[in-house]
């Protein structure tokens, strides 16, 4: 039998998350860490010597044409996205790994689209809260058919919507079999985190659409429900299905629980944990190159849609009633968002939402 290629990878921004890819992708033997790039020289040198790996850059260019990578992958903030997928790109990898959102802008999402299907590469991106125990336990009952006829999906979090809102409406589509949305319509309220460097509203809360008739409902920010069972502010998420016979849903930081004609009330544990979801993430990668029939969950194609129904939803603000999807090319969205949202506070659901939304 031949040995399974090993893909070169190439990890750029050595932030939190980038530490997680570079190190998921160093202990996986189909993958080789053969660079990292970050333009901060000293978190640059601290990567290098936790990853033990000398070759490094603070520019990826001159890198990628020495090392070839197979893989390009970046967790940059994210304002930084398309110069990097060009990156990308030029460094003739075949598949660009990179952070959620995939964008700012419907336009900047366009932008990457076309460019990554011009050049016949492949694109994932880290929607990976996904594999966790809790979501796939969540997964599976509705699979099972035990819901009943299905009627809504939905997903909410503490968290502000640049953070959170792909997450959330990625496994919201997942739940729902990846059925098309048709339109959206959405409302908006508090200014305090358009200038973050995850620009949102501190509130946005909205409707979807879908084509099989499902209804989605997502809410990101303070005013959306607390789940008082979570302790961690930033896990703060539930995601579900309702049907005729039943509901099932995950929370993000405090496992899993159903109640369904059948089985009656049942829960379950999972909490998400980079280090459990990380490796089959990555993995997910190398067998998606193997054999391009076995496509990665979180293909950026899938991504796209996601990021069309959360700037569709902002659309609806700005231009008030329903948006039809697909998105073509617009006014940017968020700073769209920035010029007529009112001055005023936004309301809360809970006082957990206190000191990171009204100080
Ligand atoms: N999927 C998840 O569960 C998850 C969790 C947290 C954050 N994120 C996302 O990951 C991304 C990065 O977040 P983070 O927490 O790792 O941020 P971070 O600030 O810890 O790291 C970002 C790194 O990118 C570097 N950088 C900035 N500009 C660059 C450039 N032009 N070229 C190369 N490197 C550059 C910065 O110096 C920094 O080291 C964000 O988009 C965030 O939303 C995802």
């Amino acid at each position: 039998m031949t040995a399974k290629k090993v893909y070169k990878v190439v990890v750029v921004g050595m932030g939190k998350r980038g530490m997680h890819h570079a190190s998921a992708f160093q202990k996986n033997p189909r993958f080789e860490l053969a660079g990292i790039v970050e333009p901060e020289a000293p978190r640059l040198a601290k990567a290098a010597a936790e990853l033990g790996i000398s070759k490094t850059a603070a520019d990826a260019g001159p890198l990628c044409e020495e090392v070839k990578p197979d893989i390009f992958c970046f967790c940059t903030p994210p304002s930084i996205r398309l110069p990097l997928i060009k990156a990308g790109i030029k460094s003739g990898a075949q598949l660009i790994a990179y952070e959620k959102p995939i964008a700012l802008s419907m336009n900047e999402a366009l932008e990457i689209r076309a460019a990554v299907q011009a050049a016949g590469v492949k694109t994932v991106v880290s929607h990976q809260h996904r594999y966790g125990v809790h979501y796939q336990k969540v997964k599976e009952i509705i699979a099972s058919g035990s819901l009943g006829r299905v009627h809504t999906v939905y997903g909410h979090s503490a968290g502000w919507m640049i953070h959170l809102i792909t997450h959330l409406v990625d496994y919201m589509g997942w739940f729902n079999n990846y059925a098309e949305a048709q339109w959206v319509m959405g409302q908006a309220a508090g200014r305090g985190k358009l200038k973050d460097n995850h620009p949102s509203p501190d509130y946005i809360a909205g409707f979807i659409q879908y084509s099989n008739g499902v209804r989605g409902i997502v809410e990101c920010g303070a005013g959306a429900p607390d789940i008082p069972e979570i302790d961690y502010w930033w896990r703060k998420n539930r995601i579900g299905a309702m049907g005729t016979e039943g509901f099932a849903e995950v929370l993000t930081g405090g496992g899993w629980r159903a109640v369904t004609r059948r089985d009656g009330a049942i829960s379950g544990a999972g909490c998400m944990n980079y280090d459990l979801e990380m490796p089959p993430y990555v993995q997910d990668m190398a067998t998606w190159l193997d054999d391009e029939t076995k496509v990665h969950p979180c293909n950026g194609e899938t991504a796209h849609k996601g990021m069309e129904i959360s700037m569709g939803l902002v659309r609806s603000v700005v231009q008030r009633g329903q948006v039809a999807l697909p998105l073509g090319p617009g006014d940017p969205e968020i700073e769209a968002l920035g010029k007529i949202l009112p001055d005023q506070p936004v309301l809360l659901s809970s006082e957990v939402n206190h000191k990171e939304y009204l100080g």
